[in-house]
């Protein structure tokens, strides 16, 4: 079996924990040892470290707070649940991982880039994804989706004004055109199963080139 890191990262309401869903039905459907979890979670630890990230009270949270915050739950999550799934030959996929970081602390709040990366570093021992999906769809678009979800699928992070929003995209942007290799753009305006047959042809595609060369 196939060891197989996979991230989904785009801006609020573009589908990731949808497509997180139903890749992980998929794959297991077709005997996959798959785990799926996500950012910031995915642990006992990173769960009550979400909690506090996402209060819509917590209006006093400094950017170097939320880094860190973010960065103390993708240690426990690396180290507890990703690294020994991978190490037992599973494919991991994960709603949000190293790159949201960037994409939001960095390009969306202004932090240094060069100091994100170093802790990032730090907090995943150097992991980084094999595959992530650019679920791409306009900003405005994603947090209508949200709004239409209700009140509950609102939280902190949305509230912050478009032109953050638009600076995150545009950091995604660069980050994609930096490592090509590693992400794959989707077209994520489509149906919910428009857009998950995208994912499984490329996911398609990636498991026969692994199992193709493990031979
Ligand atoms: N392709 C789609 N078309 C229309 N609505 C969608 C689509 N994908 C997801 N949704 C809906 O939009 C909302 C946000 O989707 P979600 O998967 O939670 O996005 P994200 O995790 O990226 O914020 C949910 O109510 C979901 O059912
Ligand atoms: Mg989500």
């Amino acid at each position: 079996m196939p060891a197989l890191f996979v991230t989904f990262e785009g801006p609020e309401g573009c589908g990731k924990t949808t497509q997180v869903r139903l890749l992980a039905e998929w794959l297991s459907a077709r005997g996959y040892d798959v785990l799926a979890t996500r950012e910031p979670g995915g642990t006992r630890i990173g769960e009550q470290i979400r909690a506090i990230l996402l209060n819509p009270a917590h209006t006093e949270m400094v950017p170097a707070a939320e880094i860190l915050l973010f960065s103390a739950a993708r240690a426990q999550i690396v180290h507890e649940v990703i690294i020994p799934h991978l190490q037992r030959g599973g494919i991991v996929l994960c709603d949000r991982f190293a790159d949201s970081t960037l994409a939001y602390q960095g390009y969306g709040h202004g932090l240094d880039l060069n100091v994100l990366r170093i802790i990032t570093a730090f907090a995943t021992a150097g992991l980084t994804p094999d595959i992530t999906f650019y679920l791409d769809i306009p900003v405005e678009e994603g947090l209508r989706r949200k709004a239409q979800a209700g009140k509950a699928e609102w939280n902190r992070l949305d509230q912050r004004e478009l032109a953050y929003h638009q600076r995150v995209q545009e950091g995604y942007r660069q980050l994609i055109a930096a490592e090509p290799a590693r992400w794959v753009l989707i077209d994520a305006r489509g149906s919910i199963e428009a857009v998950h047959m995208q994912v499984v042809r490329e996911m398609e595609r990636r498991l026969a080139v692994q199992h193709g060369t493990a031979r």
